[in-house]
């Protein structure tokens, strides 16, 4: 079998990933990337590797608006939670890429390979999440596509893109543990509606999530041992130069713990509490 250059290092593979606009083609792109990867089948990075994009490749719809234009609606109604569902497939899909922009742009970072190991594991399990959110839309009768989105999750990494250690800070340790905070009651909602095929789809991503964070917070400390700097400190930095706005409680703080993401991280991030 004859593999297009791209795919003879992890660094091509997960570039090309992240090019690709047709979602089946990218998510299997990025699993496919992964198990090369796992079986050591393919280098870290190759000379032949192609420029990372600006920007993912993204299918015509949907169309991308201000996150404030998104609508929320209650969960009672169908439509209610095809609007939720489709939420949750855009924010996998940005999570695909941008797991996979993790690996592409950090290649040459003097870091173990197990890192990569790490980040191929998210991008693997959120190209699955895409998917099962995807079917579950269209057994509902919708699709991804069918609603706007919005692109703030995007441009919230994108600020971070010459500096990993705020990556880290802002993608798997606000972005992700949110997810974490909000998820329960989301699946709570979904089952008092007697949904429970949504339910167990938010079950899986809920499992894999604090997997996600705790892969963050590994590395983040890592990051923060190797410059000899306090991880809690320096996360409450990065946070006030890089994301805007205060962190939203409540915080799911078990499910953070048990991800190695303690309240001394976010707890004087929060709105009320500034001291
Ligand atoms: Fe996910
Ligand atoms: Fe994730």
């Amino acid at each position: 079998m004859t593999m297009p250059f791209t795919m003879t290092s992890l660094r091509g593979a997960a570039t090309e990933a992240i090019a690709t606009a047709d979602l089946d083609r990218k998510t299997g792109l990025a699993q496919d990337a992964a198990t090369r990867w796992f079986e050591r089948r393919i280098s870290l990075r190759s000379p032949l590797d192609p420029k990372l994009p600006d920007r993912p490749g993204r299918p015509e719809k949907p169309e991308l608006v201000p996150p404030t234009a998104v609508k929320r609606r209650s969960l009672h109604s169908v439509k209610g939670r095809i609007a939720l569902l489709h939420a949750i497939a855009h924010i996998e899909l940005n999570a695909v890429d941008l797991a996979l922009d993790i690996v592409a742009r950090y290649a040459s970072e003097p870091v173990p390979h197990s890192f990569f190991d790490g980040w191929m594991q998210v991008a693997f399990e959120e190209a699955k999440h895409f998917r099962l959110v995807r079917d579950r839309l269209r057994a509902m009768g919708a699709d991804y596509g069918d609603l706007p989105a919005h692109d703030g999750l995007w441009q919230a990494a994108h600020q971070t893109r010459n500096d990993l250690t705020a990556r880290l800070a802002v993608v798997p340790l606000i972005l992700e543990a949110r997810g974490l905070d909000v998820t329960p009651s989301l699946q709570a909602k979904m089952r008092e509606t007697g949904d429970l095929e949504s339910a167990a789809v938010l079950d899986v991503i809920y499992n894999d999530e604090k997997g996600h964070v705790a892969i963050g917070a590994k590395w983040f400390r890592f990051l923060c041992a190797r410059e000899k700097k306090d991880p809690a400190e320096t996360f409450k930095q990065l946070v006030r130069i890089n994301f805007r706005g205060p962190l939203k409680p409540p915080f799911n703080d078990l499910a953070r713990a048990e991800a190695g993401l303690t309240p001394s991280f976010y707890r004087s991030l929060t709105a009320v509490s500034q001291s």
